[in-house]
Formats: structure tokens, C-alpha cells, sequence
């Protein structure tokens, strides 16, 4: 029996992926090649903007002929369309067999029985707590330098234009002593990297401990050389976790601070709980404590009323910033979130062009940032081969670098003299193989 996973979305899902696929293997299958050999398929969806929900349904209207062809293949809807839409995606599409929720993961056993004795079209979605419970040692993981390890799951912010705090239900934290249990196996299995997820990683609580107690007792595992957490919020970043960043050698010098804007009218309206000047000065703060910490964040465009002043202010807001990385989308209205309902009046036309113009800002500040490297060295974690037979890694502060060098390499520290820099990655050649 073979199964495949089709993944959306953000490290989150990719890592439920990871689980459920440990799950699968556990019952017995096997990795398939393509979709047709699978006998078990799995979609594991986002529904964060309008375009990532539409195209899982589109996605399996193609599948419509093979499910025909092959009436026993099971397919499955996982990931926060099924949380989103429950019961209503077996009115949407008679091909789905089960509907099961990121937080009912472990469920997945039980559900597939049932599909396969009872043939009906079983939906979990899970209690609260089910999958922060789940033992991620049993994540089936791509081989490789980098593992996620999930540290809290859910969100408990209101953020306007948000369907996460839906989907994922209520903030909960995974005790301290199974993430590093689990981390510690980690570093045996050959990882160098981990990068602790959640919405809002920076809500982390076991007790007395915060994420900064948690980047500290994550030192002492022997073999992890690298340490990144992701998603932070602006209001929720703390003085203790910037001098946790400063004085944990293993914390890389890289932080992802999602912004959304850089008005203060439309933050307001967002409900983001920050001005700002509240966001300049977070960042301020964690540059002279870590100074040479890399910048990146998200920003939405063509909220709901978004004036051209209120755009304006976002350009103004990253030429004072200079992100070393930004992620960038059009407002999209989702259900049940407290934007749906506000009036817009920006045409889509509009939105487009301030997307335009803003990226184009963006990959100047870049492509700047990226040339006043050049001639410096940097420590490359290799993690594969490039499309071009290269050699491709990460430096520490997460920037993409292409070098020629032996491929047993993969997995290896290597110091690299940067000799050419484009808006999104770095080219140089090795000094020096540092260790692995
Ligand atoms: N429309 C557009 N972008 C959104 N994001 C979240 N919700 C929406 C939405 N409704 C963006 C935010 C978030 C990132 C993961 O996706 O910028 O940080
Ligand atoms: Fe998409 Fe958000 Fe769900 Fe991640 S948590 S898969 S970004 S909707």
C-alpha cells in the first residue's frame, strides 16, 4: 500500500505533513512516487488567502478521472481547509472520503479504518489539545540538515484579516521536557539545524518557561549548531528573548517579525496591538543587542480602505527598516474574520500596482543589502544541490548560497567568500570545510 501528501501553506503544514506521514508509515505504506501509484492521498491545504482554498478544489476536480479510474484510491482532506469548512467540503466534492483537522492528526489511524471497513465519509477535527500532545518523534522527516519541531499550536490574537486563530483554535504549548526529548533525538539522527514553530512562538509557556528559557536550555544538546523559532509578533517580542538571542551562541542571527503595515490607522484597524513606532523601536532594541541580526517580515497590501497615504506610509516604513527579506500578499477576505464585513473600495487593479510597487522597492533594498556582502566570508550550512549542480546552503541569517564543491559536502559546514550577490541569493566560492 503506498500513500502521497500534497502540501499548502506555511512550515506548519509542511511539518503536519512530517506527522502524518510517520503516522502511515507506521500502518504499513509506503512512500508513493506520483499520484497514480497512491493508494492513500492526502491533501494537506491552507486556507490563509482565498487563491490557496480555491486551488485545493480545483486540485481535485483534476483528480476526478483517476478517482474513477481507480474507485479504491482514498483521498483525504487535511490542513485548515477541512478545519474551515468541515462537513461542507463532502457537499463541495464527492471525490473526498474523510475530512480530518491539523489539530486530529493522530487520528488518522482510526479515521482510515473506518473509511476502508464502514465506507462511509468520516470527519475529525479534533479537541484542543490533540495534537500538541502528538509525539513529534513520530514525524516522519525529509532527511536532511533541518528539522522543525512544533512548540505551541493555535493562536489566541484577533488579528482582523486572520483565519489562523479559526483553524487552529486556542494557543497551547508543548511541555519543555518533550522538545528536548525530542530535539535531543534529533541531534543523534545527524540534524544541525531546528527551527521551533508556532503562530506565535513567542506566547511559549510550560510553566516558568518562556521561549528565551527555551532557546537556553536548547544549547546544551550536543550536535545542534543552529536554533531558529518562527512566527513571532511584534507586541509579544521580549527584551528576555532578544538577550536570549544575543547570548545563546546557537540562536542564529536571523528573526522573521511579520509587520503587516506600516500605517498606524490601518494597524489600528488590523488589531495588531502595535504602532509603529512600537515596531521601530522592537527593532531597534534587538540591533544593538544582536547587531548584525537579518530582518524579514510580511506585509499585507490593499487592506479594506487602504488609502494611497496609508500605502505610502508602508513604502516609507521599509526604506527606514531595509528588511533583508519580505514576504508580500493582497488583502484577501476570509470568513469568519472580523475584515470580511468592512467596506473595501480599493479596486483590484490598485491593490496590483501597489503590490508591484512595493516589491520592486523591496528587491532594490535587497539586492543593496545582498551587494555589501561581497568579499565577505560566511558559514554555510550545505543542504543540497542546486538545480544548476551546485552546491547550496544557508548562511546564518537564512540568506541562499550557490558554491561549487563536492557533493558529499551535503550536511557540512562550509566558510564561503561571497563573490556575487543577486536580491535573493548570494554566490561565492569555499575557503575552508569547517566540520559537520
Ligand atoms: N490576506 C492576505 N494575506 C494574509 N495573511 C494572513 N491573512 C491574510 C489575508 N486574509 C498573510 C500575513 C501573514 C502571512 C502568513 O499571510 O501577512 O503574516
Ligand atoms: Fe495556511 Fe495559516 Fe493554516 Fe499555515 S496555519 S496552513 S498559513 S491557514
Amino acid at each position: 500500500m503506498r500513500y502521497l501528501i500534497q502540501t499548502w501553506g506555511c512550515q506548519m503544514n509542511t511539518h503536519d505533513s512530517e506527522k502524518l506521514s510517520g503516522i502511515l508509515e507506521e500502518l504499513g505504506y509506503a512512500p508513493a512516487e506520483s499520484v497514480p501509484q497512491a493508494d492513500v492521498l492526502l491533501l494537506n491545504t491552507c486556507s490563509v488567502r482565498e487563491k490557496a482554498e480555491e486551488k485545493v478544489f480545483s486540485h481535485l476536480g483534476a483528480l476526478r478521472r483517476l478517482k474513477e479510474q481507480r474507485p479504491g484510491m482514498i483521498i483525504g482532506l487535511c490542513g485548515c481547509v477541512a478545519q474551515q469548512e468541515g462537513e461542507g467540503i463532502f457537499r463541495r466534492s464527492g471525490l473526498v472520503d474523510f475530512v480530518l483537522g491539523p489539530r486530529a492528526i493522530a487520528s488518522l489511524p482510526s479515521i482510515l479504518e473506518e473509511v476502508q471497513t464502514h465506507r462511509n465519509r468520516p470527519m475529525d477535527l479534533g479537541r484542543r489539545d490533540d495534537s500538541i500532545r502528538f509525539d513529534g518523534a513520530r514525524a516522519r522527516r525529509a532527511p536532511g540538515t533541518k528539522a522543525f519541531v512544533t512548540i505551541v499550536e493555535g493562536c489566541n490574537k484577533a488579528c482582523t484579516y486572520c483565519i489562523v486563530p479559526t483553524t487552529r483554535g486556542r494557543e497551547i504549548s508543548k511541555p519543555a521536557g518533550a522538545i528536548l526529548r525530542e530535539s535531543a533525538a534529533l541531534a543523534e539522527q545527524g540534524y544541525r539545524e531546528i527551527e521551533l514553530l508556532g503562530q506565535n512562538v513567542n506566547a511559549y509557556r510550560d510553566g516558568d518557561v518562556r521561549l528565551d528559557g527555551l532557546l537556553r536550555m536548547l544549547q546544551h544538546i550536543e550536535g545542534i549548531r543552529r536554533l531558529r523559532f518562527t512566527t513571532s509578533h511584534p507586541a509579544h517580542l521580549s527584551i528576555d528573548i532578544m538577550r536570549a538571542m544575543r547570548d545563546c551562541p546557537t540562536v542564529c542571527n536571523a528573526l522573521h517579525l511579520p509587520a503587516q503595515s506600516g500605517s498606524d490607522t490601518v494597524l489600528a484597524r488590523m488589531q495588531r496591538g502595535y504602532t509603529r513606532l512600537r515596531y521601530l523601536d522592537r527593532i531597534e532594541r534587538l540591533r544593538t543587542l544582536v547587531p548584525d541580526i537579518a530582518l524579514s517580515s510580511d506585509i499585507i497590501v490593499g487592506y479594506p480602505g487602504e488609502t494611497p497615504r496609508e500605502f505610502e506610509e508602508s513604502l516609507l516604513f521599509l526604506r527606514e527598516i531595509e528588511f533583508d527579506q519580505l514576504y508580500s500578499f493582497i488583502y484577501s477576505p476570509r470568513p469568519q474574520t472580523g475584515a470580511a464585513t468592512e467596506e473595501d473600495g480599493v479596486p483590484m487593479a490598485e491593490k496590483e500596482a501597489r503590490l508591484r510597487e512595493l516589491q520592486s522597492l523591496q528587491q532594490g533594498i535587497q539586492r543593496k543589502k545582498n551587494r555589501s556582502l561581497i568579499g565577505k566570508e560566511v558559514e554555510v550550512l550545505v543542504d543540497g544541490l542546486s538545480r544548476q549542480g551546485q552546491l547550496k546552503g544557508r548562511t546564518r541569517t537564512n540568506r541562499v548560497v550557490n558554491f561549487d564543491g563536492d557533493p558529499s559536502w551535503v550536511g557540512e559546514f562550509v566558510s564561503v567568500r561571497v563573490e556575487a550577490a543577486g536580491p535573493n541569493s548570494l554566490e561565492g566560492h569555499r575557503i575552508a570545510r569547517v566540520g559537520s
